[in-house]
């Protein structure tokens, strides 16, 4: 377990801590929150009794080495402090039990995790416990058994529906597709270290290339449930999706509430999925039904669905409204505002190298395999990938029958033999390019918005190249290697002669000596 962060300041409950009535029996973790203003000004009025621990500081400084890389002590504090710590434990025992051993834990709470690289890539279907897992708050445990989902609002027939409901065949058809779920936050770091402070989301989750996996969904299609309850009413256009997750946000408490267009759902492109490859879904990814938006930014696939409501606009909750929005590179810290962000949906094309990692070192013969992913959303696919060994002057295209199965809505596996003749330190890069001929910006720079969304520019890493099909090279690791000595660390000085006397006097001669004839 990680240390606590270093300005973390110990929790003292100020008074008797509260203690609020779980909604619905068998649901454990699930506190209503929205349908009682008077509840959440008592959760306002608790919290202002409290200064809580500021966000370390990791932007300007290298992220701690530990695994928590962040362990989350300020929102582990609102839980103290609104009787609800015990989530605090009992997520991590999920992560714990469902997650793979060396998941790289971004924040211990609310869980937010990715996978190693080599196994990011290994697989075109990321298997479960290796899919990236992005949490607001603590994991609610739900009995499928008593389990219900209301659907109301806008809609004709407002209705409950239980698990045996949804899986009824009589009632839905069956819907399983391959999908990718990406987070905004994807490649987020690549950002942070060129701009740092440039953002209040971040803060929380400094993702590396992790937060994007594929996996097999089934279910229902949303819009075959808002058609039994008789359609939609009134001029509605969107549908708000509710967790049943507890999600506090600058002194406020709120459940997780977000919206998707009636337009996404009309087209069979929203799904209420309680299968993840062929298995129930883990209770880190919404046990026991989710909602799974085909091409739209993870955000919008809210997790442990308890309810549906049929709206006019756009959700009104912080996540829909506050968060997730991409600002143009002319507005930052001092001029941001909810207003003037676009608000988030389908996510552009991006790319990742996996393999070689930044700063390797790696010692070939002239070829030298990278693997990655491809992806593009909003029911694009990647058509062409390309990879540059020198930062983006000489491109290489991966060859097709290198790149995993095509399917609209979730990434392409790659991989190519890329062939490499320099030494040294070099920029690799790769961009891809989706069938509606979208490509990604060059640099960071060139897609850099507040917030720090969405780093959709090509994915550049830098290794260093020791290329043993040169005589020369092949000459200096056989010396070493006579030596018992190796090239690397390639920052350690050569601890032997470069040449003998003798070798030196042949070349000089050769060279027909330093100084010019005259
Ligand atoms: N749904 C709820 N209820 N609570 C959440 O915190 N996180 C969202 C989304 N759905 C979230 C949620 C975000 S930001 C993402 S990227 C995806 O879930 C991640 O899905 P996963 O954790 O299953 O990979």
């Amino acid at each position: 377990m990680a240390p606590t962060e270093p300005n973390a300041i110990p929790f003292r409950p100020k008074g008797e801590i509260p203690v609020f009535k779980e909604e619905r029996e068998g649901w454990k973790g699930y506190i209503e929150w929205e349908m009682y203003p008077e509840k959440k000004k008592q959760v306002e009025e608790i919290l202002k009794q409290y200064d809580f621990p500021d966000p370390p500081e990791f932007q300007l400084v290298p992220l701690p080495k530990t695994n928590p890389i962040l362990t989350g002590e300020r929102f582990k504090q609102y839980h103290y402090a609104t009787g609800l710590g015990h989530l605090v434990d009992t997520s991590w025992q999920y992560v714990l039990k469902e997650k793979a051993e060396d998941m790289v834990h971004v924040l211990q709470f609310p869980y937010n995790g990715e996978p190693p690289g080599d196994r990011l890539v290994s697989t075109e279907i990321t298997r479960n416990e290796d899919f990236f897992v992005r949490n607001h708050g603590g994991v609610p445990e739900i009995d499928p058994s008593k389990f219900y989902l209301e659907i109301e609002g806008l809609v004709n027939n407002p209705k409950r529906l239980t698990l045996a409901d949804l899986q009824n065949k009589e009632l839905f058809p069956r819907q399983s597709n391959v999908v990718s779920l990406q987070c905004s936050g994807t490649r987020r770091l690549e950002q942070i270290h060129q701009y740092p402070g440039d953002g209040d989301e971040l803060i929380n989750a400094p993702w590396a290339e992790g937060a994007i996996g594929a996996a097999r969904w089934t279910g229902v299609s949303l819009k075959k449930v808002i058609k039994y309850c008789g359609g939609l009413k009134d001029g509605a256009m969107h549908i708000e999706l509710f967790g049943a997750d507890t999600y506090f946000k600058k002194g406020k408490v709120y459940n997780y509430v977000v919206s998707v267009p009636w337009r996404k759902v009309k087209i069979n492109e929203v799904l209420l999925a309680w299968e993840m490859n062929g298995k129930p879904l883990p209770k880190l990814h919404g046990f026991p039904l989710r909602a799974v938006v085909f091409g739209y930014i993870g955000a919008r696939s809210c997790k442990w669905l308890y309810k549906i409501r049929g709206i006019r606009d756009p959700s009104e909750a912080p996540v829909q409204r506050k968060e997730y929005l991409y600002y143009t590179p002319q507005i930052g810290k001092q001029n941001a505002l909810y207003s003037n962000g676009f608000s988030i949906q389908d996510m552009p094309v991006s790319s990742a190298i996996i393999s070689p990692k930044d700063m390797d070192v790696i010692t070939h013969d002239g070829k030298v395999k990278l693997k990655g992913w491809a992806y593009s959303g909003g029911g694009h696919w990647p058509i062409r990938v390309e990879v540059s060994p020198d930062g983006g002057a000489i491109w290489y295209e991966v060859p097709t029958e290198n790149m995993s199965t095509k399917y609209y809505y979730a990434w392409r596996l790659w991989e190519i033999d890329l062939p490499l003749d320099p030494e040294g330190w070099l920029e690799f890069c790769v961009r891809t390019w989706d069938n509606a001929l979208n490509t990604q910006p060059t640099y960071v720079r060139s897609a850099w918005n507040w917030d720090l969304h969405v780093t959709s520019s090509c994915h550049r890493i830098k290794i260093y190249s020791v290329n043993r099909s040169k005589p020369a090279t092949a000459a200096r690791l056989k010396a070493l290697e006579e030596r018992g000595m190796s090239i690397t660390p390639i920052t350690r000085p050569l601890p032997i002669d470069l040449e003998t006397d003798d070798q030196y006097a042949a070349s000089m001669d050769e060279q027909r000596g330093r100084e010019p004839l005259e």
